[in-house]
């Protein structure tokens, strides 16, 4: 599957693949990215920031140079999203709009790591060095502090695991 068909299939929206090459921001600022992050493990100086500050004002979507990203990331609307230097995102993941991987101050590996196929709801946080698994699911407007497990949906402040047997644990 190709990015451009992540996005179709992840929005039912989307009526083509020409829509979503030319009007879709998460689609521009992957591609900025993949410049950005390529001058990044170069060791350019400065210009991949300049990319990554390009990329924000046409998308208003800030992914920082260092971060890494997998195969067909969908970021649906896009607008607020903010992706840290050390965060690490794995295959067909989907995040929307006001979605922040974040750090909690210091230095080295401070923003979260995320597996495969997971999905992020709008206005999520995610804060410090925390993994998220494979195809698990944060809600809408959680804040996320600490490790999420595989196949997991959690929500809340702080987010909670839910299980649909027992409510939330
Ligand atoms: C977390 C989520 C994945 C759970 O989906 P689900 O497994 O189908 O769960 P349900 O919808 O059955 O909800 C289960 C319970 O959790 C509550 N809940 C669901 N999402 C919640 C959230 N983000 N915050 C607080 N409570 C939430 C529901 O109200 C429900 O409560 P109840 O058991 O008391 O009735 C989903 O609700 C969500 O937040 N998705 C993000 C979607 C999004 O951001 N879309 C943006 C489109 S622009």
């Amino acid at each position: 599957m190709s990015l451009l068909e992540a996005y179709k299939k992840n929005d039912p929206a989307a009526r083509s693949l020409l829509e979503v090459a030319l009007l879709y921001p998460g689609i521009k600022a992957i591609l900025l990215h993949r410049v950005a992050h390529r001058l990044y493990t170069w060791g350019v100086p400065f210009f991949p920031r300049l990319v990554c500050e390009i990329s924000r004002l046409l998308t208003g979507i800030e992914i920082h140079p260092g971060a890494r990203i997998g195969k067909n990331l969908v970021i649906d609307h896009g607008m607020g999203v903010v992706i840290g230097e050390t965060s690490e995102i794995g295959d067909d993941c989907l995040i929307f709009h006001g979605v922040t991987l974040g750090g909690k101050g210091g230095f080295g590996k401070r923003h979260p790591t995320m597996g495969n196929r997971v999905m992020v709801g709008a206005g999520a946080k995610l804060i410090g060095n925390i993994t998220i698994g494979d195809d698990a699911k944060i809600g809408a407007n959680s804040v996320v502090t600490k490790h999420v497990p595989n196949n997991a949906t959690a929500f809340g402040i702080p987010a909670r695991i839910y299980n649909h047997e027992t409510q939330p644990e």
